[in-house]
């Protein structure tokens, strides 16, 4: 059997994707012995990481639960799981959307408190009135992010009926095949303030997007906007969209995200962040985020990191594979290469890459690679961590 790895589970994570583990992955109970660790919404940004841990993959998209910089430094990998769970996002939003038009929730709790009337149905019929809506084909609906889940919504948009316009300044050559031909896509997010009834965010939470929907963006919106939020809360100034709330500007919120300021308040639909807690997605995410561990783990392999570069070598066959996480500066492959150079061992295969301000080389070599070597390369300038992948 191959070097046995230990994996800790910091979250329940769904069985289909641990049993995707091969035998010489072993769970532990005791995070400070793990290589790997899986988690999903449990906040990482207190811990202290042990010197043993490689990598850290997020069952989810969102990675705001993980300290990517530190990780970063440390040579730790994170990975997330793009796209696993955008179908049941996507359904919810749907849902927002309908919940937002019309008033389901009002007639829903009137009902609950007509339980114990025997004329409900009358009393029904006289009352509906107040809880009318309207619908959401020929409405405008404005996507700003257009990533996994934002294609996905608007695609299912379009099939609704409705005229929708996209926003993303960084949309991937992937999200773009699979964006409706009908979907407008714009340059400027004004155009979609300006123009949309119903604006949905689908970005990730960074220092960039935080509060992106801020009284100035909601001041340029139609009145009687609705606004659904399924990425985080503090991408809005949650305090702006309740006075435009207050003020008839914003007509409803919809939240997957509760929080003290939103929770209950007039003209806010929260959810207790259920985008992606359904059996299909928990499932997707586990596996994927299983597969990713291993991958890095057994072979160094890197797909879908937020804080490194993807790289992949396939599965190696030379006697050596050494991982070296570094500053992106000039001159580092020079002083690796001359390091196996000076030694007399050959290089068979050699791959860099970067990602802002670190990078990522991985080295095949025709021979065992020893601890001087290791720590030969540890002691290069900008090296932050020197792994033996074999
Ligand atoms: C995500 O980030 O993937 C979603 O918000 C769901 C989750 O946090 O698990």
């Amino acid at each position: 059997m191959d070097a046995a790895f230990k994996y800790h589970c910091l979250n329940p994570i769904a069985k289909v994707g641990l049993d995707k583990f091969k035998d010489n992955f072993v769970k532990t109970d005791n995070v400070e012995e793990a290589e790997g660790i899986l988690v999903r919404s449990a906040s990482m940004h207190e811990m202290t990481f042990s010197d043993k841990l490689l990598v850290i993959a997020r069952a989810g998209a969102g990675v705001n639960n993980i300290p990517l910089d530190i990780c970063a430094q440390k040579g730790i990998v994170v990975f997330n799981t793009p796209g696993a769970n955008a179908n049941g996002v996507k359904e919810l939003v749907i849902a927002g959307m309908l919940l937002a038009s019309r008033d389901v929730v009002g007639g829903i709790n009137w009902a609950l408190s007509q339980k114990d009337n025997p004329d409900i149905a009358k009393a029904a019929e006289k009352e509906k009135k107040k809880f009318a809506g309207t619908e959401i084909q020929d409405k405008k609906l404005g996507i700003i992010g257009l990533g996994a889940i934002g294609v996905k919504v608007a695609n299912v948009a379009k099939h609704m009926g409705m005229e929708v316009y996209g926003y993303d300044p960084y949309v991937s050559v992937d999200a773009a095949w699979n964006l409706s031909r009908d979907v407008k896509h714009v340059l400027n997010v004004d155009e979609i303030y300006e123009n949309c009834d119903i604006i949905t965010i689908h970005v990730p939470l960074m220092d960039a997007t935080k509060g992106m929907i801020n009284k100035e963006a909601i001041d340029k919106m139609k009145d009687g906007v609705i606004l659904l939020n399924f990425a985080r809360d503090l991408l809005m100034d949650e305090k702006a969209v309740l006075e435009g709330i207050k003020e008839g500007k914003v007509r409803k919120y919809v939240s997957d995200f509760p929080n003290p300021t939103t929770a209950g308040q007039e003209g806010c639909i929260v959810i207790p962040h259920l985008g992606a807690s359904t059996e299909e997605s928990e499932d997707n995410c586990a596996k994927m985020a299983v597969k990713e561990m291993m991958d890095y783990l057994e072979n160094g392999n890197i797909k879908n990191s937020v804080n490194y570069p993807n790289c992949d070598m396939g599965v190696c066959v030379k006697a050596g594979r050494v991982a070296i996480f570094h500053k992106n500066v000039t001159n580092m492959i020079a002083k690796f290469t001359s390091t196996f150079g000076d030694k007399g061992i050959n290089i068979s295969d050699l791959t860099n890459k970067s990602k802002g301000e670190v990078a990522y080389t991985m080295l095949d070599v025709e021979t065992a690679v020893t601890e001087e070597i290791v720590k030969t390369l540890e002691n290069i300038e900008g090296v932050f961590r020197v792994r033996v992948v074999k």
